[in-house]
C-alpha cells in the first residue's frame, strides 16, 4: 500500500517543486491530492506523465485521511489550516514560517536533527531556506568546535518570494521599465538589503528568522548570529557569506576533511581553477555547496565560507520531501 500525500499550495512555486520532487524521487505514492486556492481550483499539475486535478482548499478536505500534508501557501493559509489537518490525525510538513517558532513543533533539517522527529505526529516545520543551507554547512562543523558566533550575508534568489517575483524579475529583463509590484524597488540590475518586515532593533524578520532558527536547529541558543539578508537578481539558489567564530582553532585541512564526508554537503574549492560555487550551477541540484573556505586573517580561531544551495530545493521543496523520507525509514527501523 502507498502513501496518501497532499499538497497545499501546489500552483506555487515551492508547491509545483514539491510535486516533481516526490516524482523524482519516487516517493512511493498511492494518491497524491492537490489544493490551492479559488484562484487555481480546477486547473491541472502534471505529475508522473498524468495531469491532477487541483482542489479548493477547505477545512473538510483537511479532515480527510493522509499519510503526509506537505504545506507552502504562506503562513495564514498554515495557521488556520494545519492544526485542522493535524487534529485530524495527519502529519504536516509546513514549508511558512508560522509555526517554527512554536514550542514543541519539530523544526528540521534531516541531515541535521532528525532525531526530533522519532515518534512525532503533528506539525513540522521546515526552516526557512536560508537557514537550510547555514545549517547543513555548519552544524558540522559546530559539533567538532562548538561555534561561538557567526556573521552571515545572504544573497537571495527572487524565487524565495513566490511565482510572482520570478514574474515579475523575467518581465524586467525584457523591460527595465517593468514596474516592482513584490519588491520596495526595481530587483534587475539591484541589490535591496530588505526581506521582509524590518523590526525596531534595525534587523528584518528574514535575519531574525536565521539566528532563532540556528538556536533551535542546533539547541544552543549561545550562538551569537548576526545576519544581513539581501535580495538579488537571480532566479534560483541562494548564497551566502559565512563567517564563522569557532571556540578553537580549526585547520582548514580537518575542515576539508569534515566538510567532505558530510552527507548533502559538496566542496567546490580551487581557486587556482576557478573553483567555486555559484547559483547558476548550483540551481536544479539538492545538495548544498561550499567553497571559498580559509582562514581568517587575524583570528585563528575564525574562517569564513561561501555556501550556495537551490533555495526552492534543499531550501523549501527537497527538504519537505527529506522529512517524509526520513520518517518513513523511522517507521521502518521501529
Ligand atoms: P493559487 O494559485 O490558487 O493562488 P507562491 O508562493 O508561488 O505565490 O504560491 C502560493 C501558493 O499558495 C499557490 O499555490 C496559491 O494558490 C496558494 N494559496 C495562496 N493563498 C491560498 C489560500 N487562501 N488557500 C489556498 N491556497 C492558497
Amino acid at each position: 500500500m502507498g502513501l496518501t500525500v497532499g499538497v497545499v499550495g501546489a500552483t506555487g512555486a515551492v508547491g509545483r517543486k514539491m510535486v516533481e520532487i516526490l516524482a523524482e524521487r519516487n516517493v512511493p505514492i498511492e494518491k497524491l491530492r492537490l489544493f490551492a486556492s479559488k484562484k487555481s481550483a480546477g486547473s491541472t499539475v502534471e505529475y508522473k506523465g498524468s495531469e491532477i486535478t487541483v482542489e479548493l482548499l477547505t477545512e473538510e478536505v483537511m479532515k480527510d485521511q493522509f499519510d503526509y500534508l506537505l504545506f507552502s501557501a504562506g503562513g495564514s493559509v498554515s495557521e488556520k489550516y494545519a492544526p485542522i489537518a493535524a487534529e485530524a490525525g495527519n502529519i504536516v510538513i509546513d514549508n511558512s514560517s508560522h509555526w517554527r517558532m512554536t514550542e514543541g513543533i519539530p523544526l528540521v533539517v534531516p541531515e541535521v536533527n532528525p532525531h526530533v522527529l522519532e515518534g512525532y505526529r503533528g506539525i513540522i516545520a521546515n526552516p526557512n531556506c536560508s537557514t537550510i543551507q547555514m545549517m547543513v554547512a555548519l552544524a558540522p562543523l559546530h559539533k567538532r568546535y562548538g561555534i561561538k558566533k557567526i556573521v552571515v550575508s545572504t544573497y537571495q534568489a527572487v524565487s524565495g518570494s513566490g511565482q510572482g517575483a520570478i514574474d515579475e524579475l523575467e518581465n524586467q529583463l525584457k523591460d527595465s521599465n517593468y514596474p516592482n509590484k513584490v519588491y520596495t524597488r526595481k530587483i534587475v540590475g539591484n541589490c535591496i538589503p530588505h526581506i521582509d518586515v524590518f523590526y525596531d532593533n534595525g534587523f528584518t524578520k528574514e535575519e531574525l528568522k536565521m539566528v532563532y532558527e540556528t538556536h533551535k536547529i542546533l539547541e544552543d541558543n549561545s550562538i551569537e548570529v548576526n545576519p544581513t539578508a539581501v535580495r538579488i537578481p537571480v532566479l534560483y539558489g541562494h548564497s551566502e557569506s559565512l563567517y564563522l567564530e569557532l571556540k578553537e582553532e580549526a585547520s582548514l585541512e580537518e575542515v576539508y576533511t569534515i566538510l567532505r564526508g558530510t552527507e548533502g554537503i559538496k566542496v567546490v574549492d580551487s581557486p587556482a581553477e576557478n573553483q567555486y560555487p555559484t547559483p547558476l550551477e548550483v540551481a536544479h541540484t539538492d545538495d548544498t555547496y561550499v567553497g571559498r573556505i580559509r582562514k581568517d586573517l587575524f583570528n585563528p580561531n575564525a574562517i569564513s565560507l561561501w555556501v550556495v544551495a537551490d533555495n526552492l530545493r534543499k531550501g523549501a521543496a527537497t527538504n519537505a520531501v527529506q522529512v517524509l523520507e526520513t520518517m518513513e525509514k523511522q517507521k521502518l527501523n521501529r
